[in-house]
């Protein structure tokens, strides 16, 4: 079956970048002019999704506003022939592609957020990203990574999750997996024979962590009914999707672009000097600002 819809789960409090997420969300933080959540957004309709499900809470409106028509800001850009931005904003989200909004009423986890949408999703598989996880597919692969992890499910027909590499001393803010040979011959992809969630370095199965891109199968919201609180005291998908692979196949599929971790202010930053270098209008002045900048620190320093 094909993969129409995408969960965002956006409900998150971000104290990580307070007090900048005190009344915004940390999804609307912008990489240059754009949004994390929109980079997320872009991805999944690149790979076909046609149903964009957020999962938000209160101080969420800004995201349901973004993806919305603005009239008023519309009809000025008009009035001004300010034609190209008036494009920016009208195109925003390409026609066809409808926006379902639910409320996570209680703060339970990340396996609870994709529990609230069960019932707009149904019996069907289905994409969750987390736009935090910014998935850079212009380096190295041009593939986005939802698309290729939507692909190798019209193969598997099993729930596929995007892992990396990562410094086993960095596992407690990851889930974790083990991976076994690929007996299948999956192009790209390796199954999965254990999952924990944000495990100690030395309980680790592995040094391959989960990213913020799942493609998963409806039995994930049976796993989730009935699993009791895990770690931080949450409902963990990652607890769920270990309930799943007690019957179920589970894939990793390693991603090929680079990340950057938007949940924390360094890998923010990186993402912002990486989109920054490449930006069609400001790219060549940042990077001559960055060499001066580096020059000038590489001098204090003699
Ligand atoms: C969530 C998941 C975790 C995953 C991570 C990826 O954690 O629970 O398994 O590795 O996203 O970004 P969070 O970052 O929300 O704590």
């Amino acid at each position: 079956m094909r993969i129409r819809k995408a969960l965002f789960p956006v409900a998150g409090m971000g104290t990580r970048f307070l007090p900048a997420t005190k009344a915004n969300p940390k999804e609307m933080m912008p990489i240059v002019d754009k949004p994390l959540i929109q980079f997320a957004v872009e991805e999944a309709i690149a790979a076909g999704i046609e149903e964009l499900i957020f999962v938000t809470s209160s101080s969420k409106r800004a995201i349901e506003d973004h993806f919305d028509s603005h009239f008023e800001l519309e009809r000025r850009l008009a009035e001004q022939k300010k034609y190209e931005l008036l494009k920016i904003v009208k195109n925003i989200l390409p026609k066809g592609i409808s926006c379902v909004y639910i409320r996570q009423a209680e703060p339970l986890g990340l396996g609870d957020a994709v529990l609230c949408a069960k019932h707009v999703i149904g019996d069907e598989p289905f994409a969750v990203l987390l736009a935090d996880d910014l998935i850079d597919s212009e380096v190295g692969d041009s593939t986005h990574c939802l698309t290729d992890m939507v692909q190798s499910f019209e193969r598997t027909h099993a729930s596929i999750i995007a892992v990396e590499s990562i410094h086993l001393s960095d596992s407690l803010n990851y889930g974790m997996v083990g991976l076994a040979p690929n007996v299948h011959d999956y192009p790209n992809l390796l199954p999965i024979n254990r999952i924990v969630e944000k495990p100690l370095a030395k309980d680790a199965p592995s040094n391959w962590a989960v990213l913020g891109r799942y493609v998963l199968t409806p039995h994930i919201f049976k796993a989730l009914e009935s699993l009791p609180k895990g770690i931080q005291g949450e409902i963990q998908l990652t607890d769920g999707l270990a309930r799943v692979l007690e019957h179920d196949a589970l894939y990793a599929y390693p991603i090929k672009g680079k990340r950057y971790d938007c949940g924390n202010q360094l890998g923010y930053l990186q993402a912002i000097v990486a989109y920054g270098l490449r930006h069609p209008k400001v790219g060549t002045a940042f990077q001559h600002y960055l060499n001066a900048h580096i020059t000038l620190a590489a001098e204090s320093l003699v």
